[in-house]
C-alpha cells in the first residue's frame, strides 16, 4: 500500500465504524421510544383502572378522581408524537397502520383526547350519570384505536 491507499483504507475504516456506532444509536435511540410509549400507555392503563374502583366503590375519596382525570387529560394531548417515525420495528404492538395511515391515526387519537377533556369536565362538575357516560366514550376511544392500531 501506498502511502494514498493507506489513509483511504483508513478512512474508509473510520467511516464505517462510524456508521455502525451511528446505526448502534439509533437502534437503542428506536428501544427507547418504544419503551416510552409504552410507558405513556401502561400509564393510562392505570389511570382508567383507577378511576372504573373509585366509580364502582362509591366512596368520596377526596380530590384523587380529578387528579386522575388530569393525568389522562396530559397523556393523551399528543399521542402521535409517541410515535416517531422510524420506530415501528422492535419490540412494538403497533401495527405498520401507524404510519401508513397517519390521518387515521391522528384521528383517533384526537378522539380520546377529545373524551378525556369530557371526562375531565364530567368529573369536575360533579354529576355522576355526565361522570360515568364519558368514562364509557374514553374507554371506547381508547379500545377504538387499539382495535385499529394495535396487533390485540
Ligand atoms: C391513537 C391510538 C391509541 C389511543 C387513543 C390509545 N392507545 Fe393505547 N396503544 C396504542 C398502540 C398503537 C399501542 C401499542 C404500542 C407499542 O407496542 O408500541 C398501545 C398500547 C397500549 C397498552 C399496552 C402497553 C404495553 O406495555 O405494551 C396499554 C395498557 C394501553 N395502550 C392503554 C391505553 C388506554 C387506557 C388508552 C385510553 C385512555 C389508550 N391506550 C389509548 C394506541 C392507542
Amino acid at each position: 500500500m501506498n502511502k494514498l491507499q493507506v489513509i483511504v483504507a483508513t478512512l474508509a475504516a473510520v467511516g464505517l465504524a462510524g456508521a455502525a456506532l451511528a446505526e448502534d444509536l439509533s437502534q437503542e435511540k428506536v428501544e427507547q421510544a418504544i419503551k416510552y410509549r409504552k410507558n405513556v400507555m401502561t400509564t393510562m392503563g392505570g389511570e382508567v383502572g383507577t378511576a372504573i374502583g373509585r366509580l364502582r366503590d362509591g366512596f368520596d375519596y377526596g380530590p384523587s378522581l380529578e387528579a386522575v382525570a388530569a393525568g389522562l387529560v396530559a397523556n393523551t394531548q399528543d399521542i402521535p408524537a409517541l410515535f416517531p417515525e422510524g420506530t415501528d420495528f422492535g419490540d412494538t404492538d403497533a401495527t405498520a397502520e401507524v404510519w401508513s395511515d397517519a390521518q387515521g391515526f391522528a384521528d383517533k387519537a384526537q378522539q380520546a383526547k377529545d373524551a378525556a377533556a369530557a371526562f375531565s369536565e364530567a368529573v369536575s362538575s360533579g354529576d355522576k350519570a355526565a361522570i360515568m357516560g364519558a368514562f364509557k366514550d374514553l374507554g371506547d376511544a381508547c379500545k377504538g384505536c387499539h382495535e385499529a392500531y394495535r396487533k390485540n
